[in-house]
């Protein structure tokens, strides 16, 4: 940590970071992730994104933007590969898709269940150029701007250069990200917004970028831009496997990555998950999150 101290007093004159580099820079720095470690990556990260991904409802979602068979498609930060496949099935007879992600694991995991003749899946970090990626008539960026605060527009400026003159460039994020909830207890809701402050704070995460989608494709003069907004994350009644399995594992990952306080628990962590299950399981509790889908054409000039 000292060194990074001396390091930066060095080089900060030479590079100019902006702002939000060199903000970006001290909080890695203080937490120890690793420069452009995605948040929730872990050994079952694959298995987490494929058991919740509905692909009935991604096929809705690629409708709405535009994908037509025998488009040439990227999936950026394609998770399990479960997203590709569906749009690869959008797109026959002759289109193709490329996913592209940057953790080796879900490269690995998406080969092996959903590699097919006609989907290629790349490892590729979204902060660097895709100079030889091409160019496609649609690009799809979903729940990935979310783990990028800081940087968000300058990815989308990037992924940008993928879409042909023309071409549709689809973003989908969360909004107000898993703070809407009803029958908390008070305890457990100030528990749960303060950690998504320092959250958002020390992880570079955004809990609101749904909302700022729009205004990416408005700078990067899109036309004919659309906006959609639906429920996603919506729990009542009884609750399912794959939703308590996905919660459970969003917690427990974020708690060992962040130094999440819960100081109105005797018990710390464990006070807290206890409490959360008990909100969590009964069918009462009601729990939803806006998901907000903008799309727009690329201009040809
Ligand atoms: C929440 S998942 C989204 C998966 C999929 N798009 C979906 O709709 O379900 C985020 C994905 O982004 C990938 N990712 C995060 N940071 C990345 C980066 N810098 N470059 C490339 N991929 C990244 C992660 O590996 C993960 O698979």
């Amino acid at each position: 940590m000292f060194m990074d101290y001396i390091e930066v007093s060095l080089i900060l004159p030479i590079l100019q970071p902006t702002k939000d580099e060199f903000i970006k820079f001290l909080v890695r720095s203080f937490y120890g992730m690793q420069d452009n470690e995605y948040l929730m990556e872990n050994d079952e990260e694959a298995i987490r994104l494929d058991i919740k991904t509905d692909d009935m409802i991604v096929k809705k979602q690629a409708l709405w933007a535009g994908i037509k068979p025998g488009m040439h498609v990227a999936d950026i930060c394609f998770g399990s590969g479960k997203t590709t496949a569906v749009l690869y099935k959008l797109v026959q007879p002759n289109g193709t898709v490329i996913g592209v992600d940057g953790s080796e694991k879900a490269v690995e995991y998406a080969k092996k269940h959903y590699g097919t003749k006609g989907i290629e899946f790349k490892c590729k970090n979204i902060l660097k150029p895709f100079d030889e990626l091409g160019t496609f008539d649609l690009v799809w960026v979903r729940f990935v701007l979310e783990y990028y605060r800081a940087e968000s527009f300058e990815i989308v400026k990037n992924i940008s250069k993928l879409v042909k003159p023309g071409g549709i460039l689809c973003l989908i994020d969360l909004d107000h990200n898993s703070l809407n909830y009803f029958g908390l207890p008070q305890r457990l809701e100030r528990t749960i917004f303060a950690a998504m402050k320092v959250i958002e704070e020390k992880a570079n995460f955004d809990p609101y970028a749904g909302r700022k989608l729009y205004s990416f494709l408005y700078d990067l003069d899109y036309q004919d831009i659309d906006v959609d907004i639906a429920s996603h994350h919506r729990i009542f009644g009884k609750l399912k496997d794959k939703d308590a399995f996905n919660w459970k594992k969003k917690i427990e990952v974020l708690s060992q990555k962040i130094d999440l306080k819960f100081e109105e628990y005797k018990e710390g962590y464990r006070g807290f998950i206890a409490e959360f299950d008990r909100f969590f399981t009964d069918p009462r509790r009601f729990t939803y999150t806006p998901i907000i889908l903008c799309k727009g054409f690329k201009p040809v000039r």
